[in-house]
Protein backbone atom coordinates (compact mmCIF):
# COMPACT_ATOMS: atom_id res chain seq x y z
CA UNK A 1 0.00 0.00 0.00
CA UNK A 2 1.16 3.34 -0.91
CA UNK A 3 1.59 5.81 2.11
CA UNK A 4 -1.38 7.87 0.10
CA UNK A 5 -3.46 4.81 0.45
CA UNK A 6 -2.76 4.51 3.88
CA UNK A 7 -3.71 8.17 5.01
CA UNK A 8 -6.92 7.74 2.64
CA UNK A 9 -7.55 4.71 4.78
CA UNK A 10 -6.61 6.92 7.75
CA UNK A 11 -9.64 9.07 7.38
CA UNK A 12 -11.72 6.14 6.06
CA UNK A 13 -11.26 4.66 9.99
CA UNK A 14 -11.60 7.99 11.43
CA UNK A 15 -14.81 9.09 9.48
CA UNK A 16 -16.71 6.18 11.56
CA UNK A 17 -15.82 7.91 14.65
CA UNK A 18 -17.07 11.24 14.89
CA UNK A 19 -15.86 11.82 18.68
CA UNK A 20 -12.47 10.62 19.59
CA UNK A 21 -12.16 9.08 23.24
CA UNK A 22 -11.77 13.26 24.31
CA UNK A 23 -14.98 14.37 22.83
CA UNK A 24 -12.68 15.65 20.04
CA UNK A 25 -13.64 15.41 16.26
CA UNK A 26 -10.52 13.51 14.76
CA UNK A 27 -10.79 15.96 11.48
CA UNK A 28 -10.42 19.15 13.92
CA UNK A 29 -8.73 18.04 17.42
CA UNK A 30 -8.88 22.06 18.38
CA UNK A 31 -12.66 23.34 18.07
CA UNK A 32 -11.42 26.70 19.07
CA UNK A 33 -8.43 27.02 16.29
CA UNK A 34 -11.11 25.71 14.26
CA UNK A 35 -13.69 28.91 14.91
CA UNK A 36 -10.53 30.89 14.56
CA UNK A 37 -9.60 29.58 11.22
CA UNK A 38 -13.23 29.81 10.15
CA UNK A 39 -13.66 33.40 11.47
CA UNK A 40 -10.15 34.33 9.88
CA UNK A 41 -11.44 32.50 6.37
CA UNK A 42 -14.86 34.67 6.41
CA UNK A 43 -13.62 37.70 6.93
CA UNK A 44 -12.06 37.55 3.54
CA UNK A 45 -15.04 35.57 1.78
CA UNK A 46 -17.65 37.80 0.22
CA UNK A 47 -20.90 37.24 -0.06
CA UNK A 48 -23.04 35.53 -2.51
CA UNK A 49 -20.26 33.84 -4.30
CA UNK A 50 -19.19 30.51 -5.84
CA UNK A 51 -17.33 28.70 -3.05
CA UNK A 52 -15.72 25.41 -3.59
CA UNK A 53 -14.81 23.75 -0.26
CA UNK A 54 -11.75 20.51 -0.93
CA UNK A 55 -10.99 18.03 1.76
CA UNK A 56 -14.55 19.27 3.93
CA UNK A 57 -14.54 16.42 5.98
CA UNK A 58 -17.91 16.27 8.41
CA UNK A 59 -18.75 19.95 7.18
CA UNK A 60 -18.36 21.41 10.31
CA UNK A 61 -17.01 24.36 8.48
CA UNK A 62 -18.67 24.24 5.18
CA UNK A 63 -22.14 25.12 6.62
CA UNK A 64 -20.37 28.31 8.14
CA UNK A 65 -18.52 29.26 4.72
CA UNK A 66 -22.43 28.44 3.24
CA UNK A 67 -24.45 30.81 4.85
CA UNK A 68 -23.39 33.87 3.12
CA UNK A 69 -22.39 32.24 -0.28
CA UNK A 70 -24.46 32.27 -3.34
CA UNK A 71 -23.51 28.36 -3.43
CA UNK A 72 -20.74 25.95 -2.09
CA UNK A 73 -19.67 22.75 -3.35
CA UNK A 74 -17.74 20.56 -0.73
CA UNK A 75 -15.55 17.48 -1.89
CA UNK A 76 -13.87 14.85 0.05
CA UNK A 77 -12.54 11.40 -0.67
CA UNK A 78 -14.20 9.52 1.98
CA UNK A 79 -17.29 8.56 1.05
CA UNK A 80 -18.86 8.81 4.41
CA UNK A 81 -17.89 12.63 5.14
CA UNK A 82 -19.60 13.87 1.80
CA UNK A 83 -22.84 12.12 3.68
CA UNK A 84 -22.30 13.66 6.51
CA UNK A 85 -21.23 16.81 5.35
CA UNK A 86 -24.24 16.77 3.26
CA UNK A 87 -26.28 15.78 6.45
CA UNK A 88 -25.13 18.49 8.35
CA UNK A 89 -25.62 21.23 6.32
CA UNK A 90 -29.38 20.29 5.50
CA UNK A 91 -29.78 20.06 9.01
CA UNK A 92 -29.07 23.90 8.95
CA UNK A 93 -31.32 24.55 6.56
CA UNK A 94 -28.83 25.01 3.67
CA UNK A 95 -30.35 24.19 0.22
CA UNK A 96 -27.17 25.62 -1.70
CA UNK A 97 -24.58 23.31 -0.46
CA UNK A 98 -23.48 20.42 -2.55
CA UNK A 99 -21.41 17.24 -1.87
CA UNK A 100 -19.67 15.07 -4.24
CA UNK A 101 -16.96 12.28 -3.61
CA UNK A 102 -13.84 13.58 -5.05
CA UNK A 103 -10.17 13.60 -4.73
CA UNK A 104 -8.19 16.69 -5.17
CA UNK A 105 -5.34 15.07 -7.17
CA UNK A 106 -8.66 14.52 -9.73
CA UNK A 107 -10.53 18.00 -8.62
CA UNK A 108 -11.74 18.38 -12.29
CA UNK A 109 -13.47 15.27 -12.99
CA UNK A 110 -15.22 15.77 -10.06
CA UNK A 111 -16.52 19.65 -10.26
CA UNK A 112 -16.08 20.41 -14.04
CA UNK A 113 -19.43 21.18 -14.21
CA UNK A 114 -19.54 23.41 -11.32
CA UNK A 115 -17.10 25.39 -12.26
CA UNK A 116 -15.56 28.20 -12.49
CA UNK A 117 -15.89 29.02 -8.67
CA UNK A 118 -15.60 32.15 -7.40
CA UNK A 119 -13.78 31.37 -3.62
CA UNK A 120 -11.89 27.85 -2.75
CA UNK A 121 -10.84 26.86 0.22
CA UNK A 122 -8.49 24.08 1.77
CA UNK A 123 -8.27 23.82 5.49
CA UNK A 124 -5.68 21.20 6.33
CA UNK A 125 -6.65 18.69 3.66
CA UNK A 126 -3.35 19.52 1.35
CA UNK A 127 -1.10 19.01 4.61
CA UNK A 128 -2.69 14.95 4.24
CA UNK A 129 -0.70 14.84 0.93
CA UNK A 130 2.55 13.45 1.46
CA UNK A 131 5.22 15.08 -0.70
CA UNK A 132 5.43 19.35 -1.65
CA UNK A 133 4.98 17.95 -5.39
CA UNK A 134 1.13 16.56 -4.80
CA UNK A 135 0.72 19.83 -3.10
CA UNK A 136 1.72 22.01 -5.27
CA UNK A 137 -0.06 19.68 -7.75
CA UNK A 138 -3.05 19.87 -5.80
CA UNK A 139 -3.03 23.84 -6.05
CA UNK A 140 -2.97 23.91 -9.18
CA UNK A 141 -5.91 21.74 -10.01
CA UNK A 142 -7.46 24.81 -7.55
CA UNK A 143 -6.55 27.35 -10.11
CA UNK A 144 -7.87 25.60 -12.65
CA UNK A 145 -11.06 25.85 -11.44
CA UNK A 146 -11.40 29.06 -10.32
CA UNK A 147 -12.70 32.02 -12.07
CA UNK A 148 -10.06 35.01 -13.21
CA UNK A 149 -9.70 37.22 -9.95
CA UNK A 150 -11.09 34.40 -7.79
CA UNK A 151 -9.17 33.72 -4.31
CA UNK A 152 -8.13 31.11 -2.75
CA UNK A 153 -8.02 30.65 0.58
CA UNK A 154 -6.05 27.94 2.63
CA UNK A 155 -5.05 27.25 6.25
CA UNK A 156 -3.22 23.52 6.31
CA UNK A 157 0.39 24.31 8.61
CA UNK A 158 3.35 26.71 7.64
CA UNK A 159 6.87 24.53 8.13
CA UNK A 160 8.51 28.00 9.00
CA UNK A 161 6.10 28.76 11.43
CA UNK A 162 5.89 25.73 13.17
CA UNK A 163 9.65 25.77 13.90
CA UNK A 164 9.29 29.39 15.01
CA UNK A 165 6.90 27.90 17.45
CA UNK A 166 8.95 25.05 17.96
CA UNK A 167 12.10 27.54 19.15
CA UNK A 168 9.90 29.82 21.18
CA UNK A 169 8.04 26.63 23.33
CA UNK A 170 11.82 25.54 23.72
CA UNK A 171 12.81 28.78 25.02
CA UNK A 172 9.48 28.33 27.68
CA UNK A 173 11.39 24.58 28.85
CA UNK A 174 8.28 23.38 26.72
CA UNK A 175 9.08 20.39 24.14
CA UNK A 176 8.47 20.35 20.66
CA UNK A 177 5.10 20.17 19.32
CA UNK A 178 3.78 16.88 18.65
CA UNK A 179 3.41 16.56 14.72
CA UNK A 180 0.80 13.73 13.46
CA UNK A 181 2.89 11.05 11.32
CA UNK A 182 0.94 11.73 7.62
CA UNK A 183 0.62 15.57 8.09
CA UNK A 184 3.14 17.09 6.08
CA UNK A 185 3.86 20.58 6.64
CA UNK A 186 3.98 23.60 3.80
CA UNK A 187 7.05 25.66 3.00
CA UNK A 188 4.40 29.25 2.94
CA UNK A 189 7.54 30.60 0.88
CA UNK A 190 8.02 27.69 -1.31
CA UNK A 191 4.00 27.85 -2.09
CA UNK A 192 4.01 31.99 -2.80
CA UNK A 193 6.97 31.25 -5.27
CA UNK A 194 4.83 28.28 -6.56
CA UNK A 195 1.90 30.19 -7.42
CA UNK A 196 3.37 33.42 -7.94
CA UNK A 197 2.98 33.17 -12.10
CA UNK A 198 -0.49 32.76 -11.40
CA UNK A 199 -1.57 34.38 -7.81
CA UNK A 200 -0.88 37.52 -5.73
CA UNK A 201 -1.08 36.67 -1.65
CA UNK A 202 -3.01 39.78 -1.11
CA UNK A 203 -3.66 39.12 3.19
CA UNK A 204 -2.92 36.84 5.55
CA UNK A 205 -4.41 36.40 8.84
CA UNK A 206 -1.33 34.86 10.86
CA UNK A 207 -3.50 33.33 14.35
CA UNK A 208 -0.11 33.48 15.77
CA UNK A 209 -1.79 34.95 18.71
CA UNK A 210 -4.06 32.54 19.18
CA UNK A 211 -1.27 29.88 18.64
CA UNK A 212 0.68 31.89 21.15
CA UNK A 213 -2.17 31.53 23.77
CA UNK A 214 -3.19 27.80 23.46
CA UNK A 215 0.59 26.07 22.38
CA UNK A 216 2.76 28.53 24.66
CA UNK A 217 0.93 30.06 27.48
CA UNK A 218 -1.81 26.85 28.32
CA UNK A 219 0.72 24.17 28.57
CA UNK A 220 2.77 26.55 30.41
CA UNK A 221 -0.29 27.08 33.00
CA UNK A 222 -0.85 23.39 32.81
CA UNK A 223 2.31 21.82 33.64
CA UNK A 224 2.77 19.40 34.53
CA UNK A 225 -0.50 18.48 33.21
CA UNK A 226 -1.06 17.88 29.20
CA UNK A 227 -2.79 21.00 27.92
CA UNK A 228 -6.30 20.77 26.51
CA UNK A 229 -7.84 21.81 23.69
CA UNK A 230 -10.98 22.79 25.33
CA UNK A 231 -9.09 25.15 27.72
CA UNK A 232 -10.64 28.56 28.87
CA UNK A 233 -7.36 29.64 27.45
CA UNK A 234 -8.01 27.92 24.00
CA UNK A 235 -11.58 29.85 23.83
CA UNK A 236 -10.44 33.51 25.47
CA UNK A 237 -7.79 32.63 22.81
CA UNK A 238 -10.83 32.56 20.04
CA UNK A 239 -12.39 35.30 21.17
CA UNK A 240 -9.52 38.00 21.00
CA UNK A 241 -8.84 36.33 18.16
CA UNK A 242 -12.27 36.75 16.52
CA UNK A 243 -12.19 40.67 18.16
CA UNK A 244 -9.35 41.40 16.18
CA UNK A 245 -6.90 41.62 18.82
CA UNK A 246 -3.85 40.08 17.04
CA UNK A 247 -0.34 41.79 18.03
CA UNK A 248 2.13 41.43 15.23
CA UNK A 249 4.48 40.21 17.63
CA UNK A 250 3.13 36.58 17.23
CA UNK A 251 2.59 36.22 13.11
CA UNK A 252 5.46 34.52 12.96
CA UNK A 253 4.94 31.45 15.25
CA UNK A 254 1.61 30.92 12.95
CA UNK A 255 1.49 27.78 11.51
CA UNK A 256 -2.51 27.55 10.73
CA UNK A 257 -2.28 31.07 9.18
CA UNK A 258 -4.70 31.97 6.27
CA UNK A 259 -3.25 32.65 3.26
CA UNK A 260 -5.14 34.33 1.11
CA UNK A 261 -4.40 34.42 -2.85
CA UNK A 262 -5.81 36.40 -5.80
CA UNK A 263 -5.95 34.56 -9.27
CA UNK A 264 -4.27 37.03 -11.95
CA UNK A 265 -6.25 37.92 -14.56
C1 LIG B 1 -8.05 17.44 8.87
S1 LIG B 1 -9.52 17.02 8.00
C2 LIG B 1 -10.23 18.63 7.80
C3 LIG B 1 -11.68 18.59 7.41
C4 LIG B 1 -12.33 19.96 7.26
N1 LIG B 1 -11.68 20.76 6.24
C5 LIG B 1 -12.33 20.69 8.58
O1 LIG B 1 -11.53 21.62 8.74
O2 LIG B 1 -13.10 20.30 9.47
C6 LIG B 1 -8.88 16.65 6.39
C7 LIG B 1 -9.93 16.20 5.39
O3 LIG B 1 -9.34 16.19 4.08
C8 LIG B 1 -9.79 15.03 3.42
N2 LIG B 1 -8.78 14.73 2.39
C9 LIG B 1 -7.49 14.39 2.59
N3 LIG B 1 -6.86 14.18 1.42
C10 LIG B 1 -7.79 14.40 0.45
C11 LIG B 1 -7.75 14.34 -0.97
N4 LIG B 1 -6.63 13.93 -1.62
N5 LIG B 1 -8.86 14.67 -1.66
C12 LIG B 1 -10.01 15.02 -1.01
N6 LIG B 1 -10.10 15.05 0.34
C13 LIG B 1 -9.00 14.76 1.06
C14 LIG B 1 -9.91 13.98 4.51
O4 LIG B 1 -10.76 12.91 4.14
C15 LIG B 1 -10.47 14.81 5.66
O5 LIG B 1 -11.86 14.84 5.63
Amino acid sequence: MTVSEQIKQYWEAKSLTPLDDMGLKPTGRDPYLQRAVEAAMLKHLPAGKKVLDVGCGDGVSTKEFAKNAKSVVAIDYVENYVKQAAELCASEGLKNVTCLHGDILKLSETVKPYAPFDVAITLRCLINLPEEKLQFQAVDNIFDCLAPGGLYLLSEGWSESWSALDDCREQCGLDKMYLVPHNQLISKERMIAHLAPKADLIAYESLGFYVFLSRVLQPLVMAPEAPQHLHAINRVATDLQRAGIAPAEFDKIGYPGVCVFRKKA
